[in-house]
């Protein structure tokens, strides 16, 4: 910890403990989809009273001299106001990139601390005085480093998804040398900063550097690939305010940093695994390009695929005994979770066992179609997971994929030249009919045919998702009439 920078009282260490029980007890809760919502409230709780115990004790010890009624506390109702009203209003589909905005000022605040503190600590110092320590210098630096690259990488994140930008990869040439050269030329800079123990200029165009750092990083990455780097980023911001708890000596923002850096990497992790890409390939490969005939040219090129009516499928539904519903992300898009769970009622009350295939990544973030569906009251129960569901399919009258491409898509098993060979699929493909809603030939996210809709025991139904279930729904009815 940095000299000057008084340690807390043991009360407030004790609030502490209680904070961090909250945190672990909070991430705990977030497991399961039904208790994820008392999780988060859970460590909010524990947020709440760190905050509040920091600026008790440091406005106790007169620390504070006036700037917590001037700056601090509008900051806070500010951001707090701003933070919550946004929060609230953003659609299912806008959540990555508001993850990205506010995992984006978690390293911007954390770079600006360290800046703070290294400006506090260097100027004013006596000519010949002694400098910054090693450890000192060090910390402020990988605070401003981390913290920096994860603002910037982050607001670029964000404005490729929120389409402010081309979302797809921007790429120059010697790229990867130019990113390693920036690199090399912060640990210059950092180095002789360590050396000379302060140094206001330099510091400077270090905090300059790595955002641009954060920038370059980021732009040659695919906009949809955009989740899981956000998520590596949320990492670089956990570790950005752990660095940073060392520098003002704050152990909840130690802790806090640290499992926000230890779950994010988890989840960077989680996501590169199910997508079956290797990180390095998220970060280096401008993954996201579209690579096969967008409108259902390419390998398939003059195959037939055999589009159905809302008519006919609502009677094949309806004297189905089974029927998996596979959602994707484009039941997201097309908001139909209610329809959707209207419809399975419908089935249900005929008799009809109804299930939901879940693959990890479908939709664009982690969770997306467990919450989605939980917003429609779809019982828990009922959604399974890959690995319960596929041996389900065999014994399957329909298999409807409603939004969903890549993840039923059979290229990941049998062709090894696609970009997603390897990833685990939902084998929608072996029930007895499957039956893909979606309003054209385009592709998915990763840009590639998919040879189901051309199966011999496929059927398309064209039109938006929300649209052909509610038609669906009024058929299912009429056949019960
Ligand atoms: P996708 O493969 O992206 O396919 C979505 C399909 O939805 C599209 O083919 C689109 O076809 C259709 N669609 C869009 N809007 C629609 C609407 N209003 N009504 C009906 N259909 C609509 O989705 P998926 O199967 O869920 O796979 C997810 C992909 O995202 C995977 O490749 C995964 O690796 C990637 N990814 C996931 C995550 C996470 S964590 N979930 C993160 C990053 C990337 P039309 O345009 O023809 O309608």
């Amino acid at each position: 910890m940095i000299a000057a920078v008084p340690l807390p009282p043991a009360w407030a260490l004790l609030c502490y403990i209680l904070a961090i029980a909250l945190f672990a007890r909070g991430i705990k809760l977030l497991t399961s989809a039904r208790t994820a919502v008392t999780g988060n409230r859970v460590a909010g709780v524990g947020m709440l009273i760190a905050i509040g115990v920091t600026f008790g004790y440091l406005q106790s010890a007169g620390l504070l001299q006036g700037t917590w009624e001037l700056y601090i506390f509008p900051a806070a109702v500010v951001g707090a106001l701003v933070g919550g009203v946004w929060a609230r209003r953003v659609p299912m589909t806008a959540m990555p990139q508001m993850v990205a905005m506010f995992n984006g000022m978690g390293g911007g605040a954390a770079a600006l601390i360290a800046l703070g503190d290294f400006h506090r600590l260097t100027t004013g110092l006596a000519p010949g005085a002694p400098g910054l320590g090693l450890i000192d210098s060090g910390t402020i630096l990988l605070s401003c480093l981390i913290g920096s690259v994860s603002f910037a990488g982050s607001m670029i994140a964000f404005a490729k998804l929120q389409e402010m930008m081309r979302g797809t990869p921007i790429t120059w040439p010697l790229q990867h040398e130019i990113n390693g050269a920036l690199l090399l030329a912060l640990v210059v800079i950092g180095a002789v900063v360590m050396a000379m123990g302060g140094g206001g200029i330099l510091m400077i165009v270090f905090f300059g550097g790595a955002l641009a750092l954060g920038v370059m990083a980021v732009l040659p990455v695919g906009g949809a690939d955009m989740p899981v780097i956000i998520a590596l980023l949320n990492a670089f911001t956990g570790v950005a305010a752990a660095v940073t708890g060392f520098v003002i000596g704050n152990y909840v923002l130690v802790v806090a940093g640290a499992l926000v850096g230890a779950s994010g990497s988890i989840l960077t992790l989680l996501m590169a695994q199910a997508m079956n890409r290797p990180i390095t390939n998220v970060l280096f490969g401008a993954f996201g390009k579209v690579t096969a005939g967008g409108e259902g040219g390419g390998a398939f090129a003059g195959k037939e695929v055999r589009p159905t009516s809302a008519e006919d499928l609502a009677v094949l539904l309806a004297y189905s005994q089974q029927v998996i519903f596979v959602p994707g992300y484009g039941l997201a898009v097309a908001r139909a979770q209610h329809e959707v769970k209207e419809l399975a009622d419908q089935l249900k009350a005929r008799g009809v066992r109804v299930l939901y295939a879940i693959h990890p990544v479908a939709g664009r973030m982690p969770g997306h179609m467990n919450v989605l569906l939980a917003e429609a009251d779809v019982p828990y129960e009922e959604l399974k997971e890959m690995d319960q569901v596929n041996p389900e399919f065999p014994r399957t009258d329909v298999a409807v994929v409603i939004g969903a491409n890549d993840v039923v898509n059979p290229a990941a098993l049998n062709d090894a030249s696609s970009p997603i060979y390897g990833m685990p699929i939902l084998r929608a493909d072996q029930a007895k009919r499957v039956v893909v809603l979606k309003r054209s030939m385009r592709p998915g996210f990763a840009g590639i045919e998919n040879e189901l809709f051309y199966h011999d025991n496929t059927l398309m139904l064209f039109g938006d998702a929300k649209e052909s279930v509610a038609k669906l729904v009024a058929e299912v009815k009429l056949q019960a009439a």
